[in-house]
């Protein structure tokens, strides 16, 4: 009764889309049990490429039944816009289930973090827009909807009313908006139900059952260590739990029941948004390694622009106090590194081993915010290679270097590295341990 999650170990984008995919034909149940369209996955199979938010990214293989579970926040309209994407390019999503206790994201959510992130000015947070923060913020002061709710419409109609006799005080008192009216949202809400009805289910007990069956289910994360709301750069985060714990609470699986814990993270770091990054590259002038070039040279090669809102990511150095750190907070048994090809051509790479903060050696990452902040990173130089290893499919097959390079990570990281991945492409992956 394998039970497996699969987690970010970084600020996001690692590949975690890839690597689901790449397990897609081994397992039965794919779920997302944290998060919502913040997420955005890019999936290369042949020839064609998918870009997903809202839906796991289990959908893209035929025998999975995907899986939205209770911890994941759902924007109605983007559900079905992404299913009727993908089954118009031949996608069975026939077999998607919603959990009915999961919460939605309506247009007051939409708009409220708009405005609040407009407000904060030089502090922003840089959210994606999406609505996740106000949608789980209400689900934590308990006047969220859920998908239940959809289908009572007097209880929907109270909930709303509830949930805007506040907001549209604030709203238009304090943000200088409009009111939003109660039956403007009920109405949204309530066009959807019926198409929504075959999806909604008590997903807790289905993967429970599942599991019980001997059936494979993956747990798969959106967004990353670095930007859970407890143990990531608070207040530079998501509003969720997107470390493993997450997987429990956000599915009704208990913890006892999960076998392995496998964390994606690249080769390098990017983070989209606002907060710290200690490796991040921006000096204007110095060792060309340590320069903004040094980022530039990152962000090109390895296509770094947000699925979601297209930002340019911020680029760094592979970080192995954070990959430590996730290893410890997830309780990772296998990493999954990825873009190892992007680092080719390099003469040496630059890894961070511990920070200096103002004169203090850290060899863990700092609990105390203000000491992250100021964390300036201590490298040591690894050597780099100049082969193209797009086609390596074996250990052996890569440069000495390359595999010189993934063991010294191994290392650093606390856990082994399984699998390195040398492309975006489905196949493009060397395995080392099996993850199944
Ligand atoms: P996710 O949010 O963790 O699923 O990651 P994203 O999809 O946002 O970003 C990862 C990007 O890297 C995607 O465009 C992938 O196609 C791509 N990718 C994944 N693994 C590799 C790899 O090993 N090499 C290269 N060059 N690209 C990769
Ligand atoms: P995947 O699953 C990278 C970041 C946003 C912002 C912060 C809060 O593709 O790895 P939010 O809209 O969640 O309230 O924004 O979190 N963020 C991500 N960064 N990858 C993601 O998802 C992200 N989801 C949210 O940029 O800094
Ligand atoms: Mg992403």
């Amino acid at each position: 009764m394998p039970a497996i999650v699969l987690i970010g170990a970084q600020w996001g984008d690692e590949g975690k889309g890839k690597a689901t995919d790449l397990l897609g034909d081994r397992v039965d149940y794919v779920v997302k049990f944290n998060g919502g369209n913040n997420a955005g996955h890019t999936v290369v199979v042949g020839d064609q490429k998918y870009a997903l938010h809202l839906l796991p990214s289990g959908i893209l293989s035929p025998g999975v039944v995907p899986v939205i579970a209770n911890g994941v926040v759902v924007d109605i309209e983007v559900l079905f816009d992404e299913l009727e994407a993908l089954s118009a390019r031949g996608v069975d999503v026939s077999k998607l289930l919603v959990s009915a206790n999961a919460h939605v994201i309506t247009a007051y959510h939409r708009t409220i973090d708009r405005v609040t992130e407009r407000f904060l000015g030089k502090r922003q947070i840089g959210t994606t827009g999406r609505g996740i923060g106000p949608a789980y913020a209400d689900k934590i002061n308990r006047v969220g909807i859920r998908i239940q709710d959809l289908f009572d419409e007097n209880i929907l109609r109270q909930k709303v009313e509830g949930a805007l006799d506040q907001k549209n005080h604030l709203l238009l008192k304090v943000y200088n908006r409009r009111a939003i009216a109660v039956d403007e949202v009920v109405d949204d809400l309530l066009s959807y139900v019926e198409r929504l009805r075959p999806m909604v289910a008590d997903t807790g007990l289905v993967l429970n059952q599942a599991l019980d069956a001997d059936k494979t289910v993956l747990f798969e994360g959106g967004q990353a260590t670095m930007l859970d709301v407890d143990h990531g750069t608070y207040p530079f985060v998501t509003s969720s739990n997107a470390t493993s714990g997450g997987a429990a609470t956000g599915s009704g699986v208990a913890p006892n029941r999960f076998d392995r814990v496998i964390a994606v993270v690249k080769a390098y770091t990017t983070r989209v948004g606002s907060g710290p990054f200690p490796t991040e590259l921006l000096a204007r002038e110095g060792e060309w390694s340590y320069t903004a070039e040094a980022g530039e040279f990152l962000r090109s090669a390895g296509f770094e622009f947000g699925t979601t809102t297209g930002r340019p990511r911020r680029t760094g150095w592979y970080d192995a106090p954070i990959a430590r750190y996730a290893a410890r907070v997830n309780g990772v048994t296998d990493f999954v590194l990825t873009k190892l090809d992007v680092l080719t051509g390099l003469e040496r790479i630059p890894v961070c081993v511990a920070y200096d903060v103002d004169g203090t050696r850290f060899d863990e990452v700092p609990v105390n915010q203000s000491d992250f902040h100021h964390a300036a990173p201590i490298y040591e130089e690894l050597p780099g290679w100049s082969e193209d290893i797009t086609g390596a499919r074996s250990f052996a097959d890569l440069p000495k270097a390359a595999q010189d390079y993934v063991v010294a990570l191994e290392e650093m990281s606390g856990s082994r590295m399984s699998a390195i991945g040398v492309g975006p492409g489905r196949d493009a992956i060397v395995v080392r341990h099996d993850l199944i």
